[in-house]
């Protein structure tokens, strides 16, 4: 078939086009157009070359999926070896590492060295040859002489480019980098690996090395693969800049994606800086990455400086402490939280993990200690991810000694003797003795003096244990009857700390509606919900007088909130506390309540929703009828005027059929509302 020369111009310029888009989308991470423009572009090119089979070439955007899986791996031969990187764990290896490279520059230790400064990407290493701009062939590092050829996978990366943008690039060019599945890419894959009951993947990192080793691309297309480039290898037929710095940034014009997050530091301080900088970012980047990595940025310094072995002096792995140790479980307790919930703690043989030594992880619930099956004496991988409370992963069952016990949920609270009762359908497992039980009050007494509480700083974890079990604490009003003296005899609390406590008491009592709403520890009411109910209420008088169906008007709050609040107050020892704090001059601001409209087309009409509405959400709904000055209740009965049912309604649904109640769906609601 003859291809008109207009047409070969015409496929040359989309491919252009969207070779200039991905690049500003993949690359630059900042799109010119919106995503169905893209696509269209995508079709016509696509289009054309069906028509024009001829027409069709290897770096065209469309050919990333090759339909054929590969029988085997080749293999790779690295022209220049991929190397490794020596790690410093510390600040002191970090210098160690900064004295060598000065030593043998011959430069004083103080004189500023520039480095240039990434993250140390948690992926698989790749090697992607360019031959004229084109990517010809895409390998893993394997050991580092002989990899992988995966030149059928990195094709279908979207953020790998099939052609390089500009001309002034090297002939051949070798761009090394790591491939990655960023965070949330690696959630969503599970998710919907987890609702089609597939497998799911491990973590991130083993994703990504997963990923690049399936023989058939089509899989590997279906993977949400990321890449960085750090460096070059071979470099043929054109100049390259002499800064390492100066490199990364040509590669992104060419329309590499390249780390957004590195940096040209000024010596050891500006690493460090950058290394604590990163640290503390670490969780929030959209990617995992295990340290950070320095390199001298010139070129030149890098040759005089070589490799030992297998890794180059000029650069460094600053690695993040370990976030995962192996460590003996010496016992399992149960702890006892505010609202009564039994929760088992595995208490470890001390082990350095994260940055900090960690001798208890939580284990969450009873249902995933007998899922883990953690027993006494066994080692288990201990992880700790950022500030998160430290938790037991898995246990090595290989080197569980003889002997071992199964756990079993104890019949009594270990504080107070209670019962121990299980819910159906409740993970947790809830001690029932109530403000009797003393890690209930402790645990209450925490609550209500933490930060986003009443705030009241000095009075810690011990000092409250120290004050319930002494009997001197047993509700929140009895902190404003705390004294001086009586503090300041306590163990290492001296007059000091006793007036700054007594300061902090005082200062207090001075808080708002919402705090201490939320501080009074209901159960289901976080801060949230707290000011929620605290806004729409305005007084606490209006609160107490409320009913559930009216609680249920309040934006947040549906049946079970509601029940939880109205029995809060229907308590009379709760309503003394509360008392006893305004007597002891506990006070705050009270206001009008929240108006809620009631005009509107919907004055006056009472609703009840249940399941899943095709386009709105539930809150959406209730919004919406909210405004239109209808009131939304949690259960039906026959002063229901409609019930607002979506897919998947139970049984409201057939009460409403029972008695009557008219059932709307979601576009008969919006006619409703507008007339
Ligand atoms: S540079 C000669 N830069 O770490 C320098 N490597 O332990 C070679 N890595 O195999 C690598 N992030 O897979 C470099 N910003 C970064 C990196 C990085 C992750 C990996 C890479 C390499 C391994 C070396």
């Amino acid at each position: 078939m003859i291809v008109s020369a207009t047409t070969v111009k015409k496929a040359a310029s989309l491919r252009d086009e969207i070779r200039h888009h991905n690049h500003r989308y993949h690359a630059l991470d900042d799109p010119e157009i919106p995503d169905a423009e893209y696509d269209r572009l995508m079709l016509e090119l696509q289009r054309l070359e069906d028509e024009f089979p001829d027409l069709v070439s290897s770096d065209s955007p469309t050919q990333r999926v090759g339909d054929a899986a590969v029988s085997g791996f080749g293999s790779a031969q690295h022209e220049l070896p991929m190397l490794s990187l020596g790690n410093a764990f510390s600040i002191d290896e970090l210098q160690e590492f900064h004295r060598r490279v000065t030593d043998r520059l011959g430069l004083d230790e103080r004189g500023d060295l520039i480095y240039a400064a990434e993250p140390k990407l948690d992926g698989v290493a790749v090697s992607l040859l360019y031959v004229d701009g084109v990517l010809v062939r895409g390998a893993t590092r394997g050991d580092g002489m002989t990899g992988e050829d995966i030149t059928h996978n990195v094709r279908t990366i979207q953020a790998i480019p099939l052609k390089l943008i500009g001309d002034d690039y090297p002939s051949r060019l070798e761009v090394r980098g790591e491939v990655f599945m960023p965070r949330a890419g690696f959630e969503a894959y599970n998710e919907a690996a987890r609702a089609a009951g597939e497998k799911t993947l491990v973590n991130p990192r083993n994703a990504a090395a997963g990923s690049l080793r399936q023989l058939d691309p089509r899989l590997t297309a279906g993977r949400p693969l990321d890449m960085y480039a750090y460096s070059v290898g071979v470099t043929d037929g054109g100049e390259l800049p002499a800064r390492h710095s100066e490199i990364i940034d040509l590669l992104q014009g060419w329309g590499i994606k390249v780390c957004p997050e590195r940096r040209v530091v000024m010596g050891i301080e500006g690493c460090l800086e950058y290394y604590e900088n990163i640290g503390e970012r670490r969780e929030s980047l959209s990617y995992e990455i295990d340290g950070v990595v320095y390199k001298i940025d010139s070129l030149e310094l890098q040759r005089e400086l070589g490799f030992v072995s297998r890794a180059p002096r000029w650069a460094i792995a600053h690695k993040f402490p370990a976030q995962e140790e192996a460590t003996k479980v010496e016992s399992v307790e149960f702890q006892v939280g505010r609202t009564g919930v039994v929760t088992p703690v595995a208490r470890l043989k001390p082990v350095f993990v994260g940055g900090v030594t960690v001798s208890n992880a939580v284990l969450h619930n009873i249902d995933e200690l007998h899922r883990k099956d953690v027993r006494v004496g066994d080692t288990v991988i201990v992880r700790r991810a950022g500030d998160v409370i430290p938790e037991v992963a898995s246990v090595i069952l290989d080197r569980r000694p003889e002997g071992t016990q199964h756990i079993q949920l104890p019949v009594e609270c270990p504080v107070c003797g209670s019962y121990i009762e299980r819910v159906k359908g409740e993970a947790a497992a809830r001690c029932t003795g109530g403000q009797f039980c003393s890690a209930q009050r402790a645990e209450a007494l925490k609550h209500f003096v933490s930060r986003r509480a009443l705030d009241i700083e000095g009075l810690g974890s011990k000092l409250i244990e120290q004050l319930v079990a002494s009997g001197r604490l047993k509700t929140p009003a009895d902190i404003f009857q705390l004294e001086k003296d009586e503090l300041s005899s306590l163990d290492r609390m001296g007059e000091k700390s006793a007036d700054n406590l007594i300061d902090s008491i005082k200062a207090s009592k001075s808080t708002t509606f919402a705090r201490l709403l939320y501080a009074l520890g209901i159960r289901e009411v976080g801060e949230t919900t707290a000011a929620s109910v605290a806004a729409y209420y305005g007084r606490l008088a209006n609160l107490e007088l409320a009913t559930e169906e009216d609680l249920q008007l309040v934006p947040d709050v549906g049946p079970v909130v509601a029940a939880r609040i109205r029995a809060f107050f229907a308590e009379e020892d709760n309503l003394s506390v509360i008392e006893r704090l305004k007597e002891y001059g506990v006070h705050w601001l009270e206001m009008d309540p929240v108006l809620i409209s009631t005009d509107g087309p919907l004055a006056g009409m009472t609703f009840v929703i249940t399941g899943t509405l095709p386009t709105l959400t539930r809150d959406d709904a209730k919004g919406m009828i909210q405004d239109a000055g209808g009131k939304v209740l949690g259960s039906i009965s026959r002063k229901t005027d409609y019930l607002l049912a979506g897919e998947k309604a139970g049984s409201k649904l057939l009460k409403a059929q029972n008695i009557d109640v008219v059932i709307l769906d979601e576009h008969a609601l919006i006619s409703l509302i507008s007339g």
